[in-house]
């Protein structure tokens, strides 16, 4: 065995991780050290007390006035809407007829699926984004395209393959059948495999039939630790063609908890237009919500209420929502998502944003004993925040007061050119200005 040490240090180093959602729980070390040893985090602490732990053959890597941050966790995205991203003039559902359905199409081919799933894992590392729960097409291939991507690189990702068998185009449909045993071999195939999860992935109740639905019901009960991961409640056009649907349900969520798929590890995307009840079910059955704010406020969807969400102590994660979002980085997502809360009289502090983007994303996925943050024993995925990644965020840095005042900054000016580096399991991934990973 080879101990590889990674360790990081300079003499006014700076370190920001969450331990929750408090402005208290934001732990900030301007002399820290991060040690971490065969890709996990050793401990985090001041660097006179790390540097005494040190051996003779451990590397010291000085990441200087930058920032190192805990990987940032993207709770939804879609793989096969690269060539969505930026369609014009549609909300949902004319949007999903004209650009998505269309584009999902081309995943079959297994070439076109590994070209781009490894398009995409790039995509995600030079965002900083070090974990995904990401749905795939309705085609099995498209899964072994991206878990093969995400394990050549030794990511932490939750990936599935879409189930959707009824109004959308006849070649993208399968059947409740179909759903069931290609789900079935893909979570025998990869789940667990090095540090990839399934996510079972009705794609919306809209595409889903009862039975189908009944299936993913199935394959949930019969593989209790894989996550479930779909939409809820993002238009009001697909909320009342989901009450058509289902007229004997309570709301639109009450679809899936009816099939067993509202449970620990459930992560529903966007939450928008909900009832009083469906919060008290999340709070009683464990579901986790996916804030999806560019993606929200590009297809004109809704804003989502966070106070509530948290009044009623449900997890939340952020989600880009690529295609239906806008950007790849979680820095940009949290632009979006101040500006939502704002148009609400909701405040977004930057603990509670980096814990959104971090922590609460391992959470909603029931991973926050593996990431999230830098306590020890966790897998050390980590970023290193440029501080002076434009002139006006630079401009800006050296004005702020207070480290929170900087993180506030770094999140509204911020996007990929804010990544200087990302690691996986301690080891570099990416660097900027370097063309490939
Ligand atoms: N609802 C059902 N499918 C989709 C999708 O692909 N993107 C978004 N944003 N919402 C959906
Ligand atoms: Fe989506």
């Amino acid at each position: 065995i080879t101990l590889r040490f990674t360790i990081t240090d300079s003499s006014h180093y700076h370190i920001v991780h969450c331990l929750d959602d408090t402005e208290a729980g934001l732990q900030f070390f301007t002399d820290g050290m991060l040690l971490v040893k065969d890709g996990k985090v050793i401990e985090l602490g001041p660097a006179e007390n790390i540097r005494a732990q040190l051996s003779a053959d451990s590397l010291i890597i000085d990441h200087g006035e930058h920032l190192i941050c805990p990987g940032l966790i993207d709770c939804h995205v879609h793989f096969p809407q690269l060539d969505v991203i930026a369609s014009y003039g549609a909300q949902l559902l004319d949007w999903l007829e004209t650009y998505t359905f269309p584009s999902e199409a081309r995943y079959g081919d297994p070439e076109i699926a590994q070209a781009d799933a490894n398009f995409f894992i790039d995509e995600l590392l030079r965002n900083g984004t070090t974990t995904a729960l990401v749905f795939a097409s309705v085609h099995p291939t498209s899964v072994d395209a991206i878990f093969t991507a995400a394990q050549q690189r030794n990511m932490r990702l939750a990936a599935g393959k879409v189930l959707m068998d009824r109004n959308c185009p006849a070649n993208l449909q399968d059947t409740p059948a179909s759903a069931y045993h290609d789900s079935r071999e893909l979570i025998e195939k990869w789940h667990h495999q090095d540090r990839l999860l399934y996510a079972i992935t009705p794609r919306f109740a809209v595409t889903s039939s009862d039975a189908q639905l009944a299936a993913a019901g199935q394959l949930a009960e019969e593989f209790p630790d894989t996550l479930i991961h779909t939409h809820l409640s993002e238009n009001l056009d697909e909320v009342a063609w989901i009450t058509e649907l289902f007229p004997h349900a309570r709301s639109y969520l009450d679809v899936y908890a009816q099939h067993g798929l509202l449970r620990e590890r459930s992560v529903f995307a966007h939450c928008i237009h909900l009832h009083e009840e469906d919060y008290q079910e999340f709070a009683q059955h464990g579901g986790g919500m996916a804030f999806c704010p560019s993606s929200n406020l590009f297809l004109g969807s809704g804003l989502f209420d966070l106070k509530k969400a948290h009044a009623y102590g449900v997890n939340v994660g952020l989600g880009t929502d690529v295609g239906g979002g806008t950007s790849f980085s979680l820095l940009q997502t949290i632009n979006a998502a101040y500006k939502v809360l704002q148009m609400q009289k909701q405040s977004l502090h930057s603990a509670e944003a980096l814990y959104l983007a971090t922590l609460g994303g391992a959470k909603t996925l029931g991973i926050d004993d593996k990431v999230g943050n830098f306590l020890s024993g966790k897998e050390a995925d980590f970023i290193i925040l440029d501080n002076t990644p434009t002139p006006l965020l630079a401009r800006r840095l050296a004005q702020a007061h207070t480290h929170k005042d900087a993180l506030f900054m770094h999140m509204i000016l911020g996007d990929d050119r804010s990544i200087s580096e990302t690691y996986i399991l301690g080891e570099r991934v990416y660097k900027k200005g370097t063309v490939s990973s």
